[in-house]
């Protein structure tokens, strides 16, 4: 689905990020695997990851995030018509996480629902929430990327438990001046290739049993090499059509803030597209890969550390389960 904005722009009015106190480094996962430090942050990028512990959850730490977002917003919880929780690691399967959040929040004039991208989840809820805007039919609207991905990893699984982590990220949405906010938007998606990354269990198909315990099916299997692929081509190829779309270039972009899944999936698709390093914002040696919650967080931290000039133009680029994928241009 293609989105050019024209009037009626909506863009993000204020960020907020939560995440879990419980840092978990390459050196505790070589207690408890056959790994090394070495080789996490050789091939991956990840130094450590925050994982949730004793009543942390996915909702509160929406809330949290939210909280923060709303206030920096200068809005009330009551302002918000639409909330949005992009996730895969809902608290419950029903209802919806985002009903727990607005019942945290007290958002009682919003219209709440989950929506399941896999990590490209914030970048399709930045496209459904412009659309709300564009067409006056929200005027403030939540969207939180959040993801508690280490109750589904397996720890057994060396292959995926070194690169998940727990974290969420809020952003709200608003009106802004005509061209300006999110100039750009676009979502892809190839269900053939679900089985590339799923988790087996604990849906309607294959419901909890003694064997789907037993058998480890409720935690994620991804073919890693496979995905490595099919997201360099698609990090380039998305950003490269959102650009297009508002007629900007790589060397107009100040910054890039791609999916944190690998940094070497990063570097291959930045070097391709011509960027320069400083072009690119990371985080994922202090989180991993935090699923949907990694681009709103990216982004917070970047607005704290005041990188971000009025007018600067940002791309941001996902990719995840399903397959999905997805990428947006923004003027800040
Ligand atoms: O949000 C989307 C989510 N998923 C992704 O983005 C995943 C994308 N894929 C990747 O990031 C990479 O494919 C991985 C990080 C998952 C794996 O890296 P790789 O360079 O593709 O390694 P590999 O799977 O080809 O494995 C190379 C070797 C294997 O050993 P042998 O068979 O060569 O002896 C693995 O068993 O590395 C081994 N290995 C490990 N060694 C130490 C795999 N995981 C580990 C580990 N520690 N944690």
């Amino acid at each position: 689905m293609n989105i050019v904005t024209s009037k009626n722009a909506a863009g993000i009015i204020s960020t907020g990020r939560a995440l879990p106190v419980s840092r978990v480094t390459n050196f505790d996962l070589e207690e408890i695997m056959d790994t090394s430090d070495r080789w996490i942050k050789a091939r991956t990028g990840i130094e450590e990851r925050r994982i949730i512990t004793n009543d942390e959850t996915n909702s509160k730490l929406c809330t949290r995030a939210s909280r923060i977002a709303l206030e920096r917003a200068n809005l009330t919880p009551q302002d918000i018509d639409l909330l949005i929780v992009a996730t895969v690691t809902p608290d419950l399967t029903l209802p919806s996480t985002a009903c727990l959040v607005q019942a945290e929040l007290d958002a009682c004039n919003a219209a709440v629902f989950d929506l399941v991208a896999g990590c490209t989840g914030f970048l399709y809820g930045l496209n459904v929430a412009e659309q709300y805007i564009k067409n006056n039919a929200a005027k403030n609207i939540l969207l939180i990327g959040a993801d508690t991905l280490s109750p589904v990893v397996d720890w057994r699984d060396r292959n995926t438990a070194v690169l998940f982590g727990d974290g969420a990220g809020a952003v709200v949405l608003g009106k802004v001046e005509d061209g300006s906010g999110v100039l750009a938007s676009k979502m892809f998606s190839d269900g053939t290739r679900a089985d590339l990354l799923y988790i087996p269990a604990g849906g309607s198909v294959r419901p909890a049993t003694m064997r789907t315990v037993k058998e480890r099916m409720h935690y994620i299997k991804m073919s890693g090499p496979e995905i490595f692929k099919f997201a360099v081509t698609v990090m380039i190829d998305s950003t490269l059509q959102v650009l297009e779309m508002c007629g900007k270039t790589p060397a107009e972009l100040d910054y890039l803030i791609p999916h944190q899944a690998n940094e070497r999936i990063i570097n291959l698709a930045y070097k391709k597209m011509g960027l320069k390093p400083e072009q690119v914002l990371l985080n994922i040696n202090r989180y991993g890969n935090m699923s949907s919650a990694c681009i709103p967080i990216m982004l917070d931290e970047a607005v704290e550390q005041g990188k971000f000039q009025s007018g600067d133009l940002i791309a941001m680029v996902s990719f995840g389960a399903g397959l999905t994928w997805g990428a947006a241009v923004l003027k800040w």
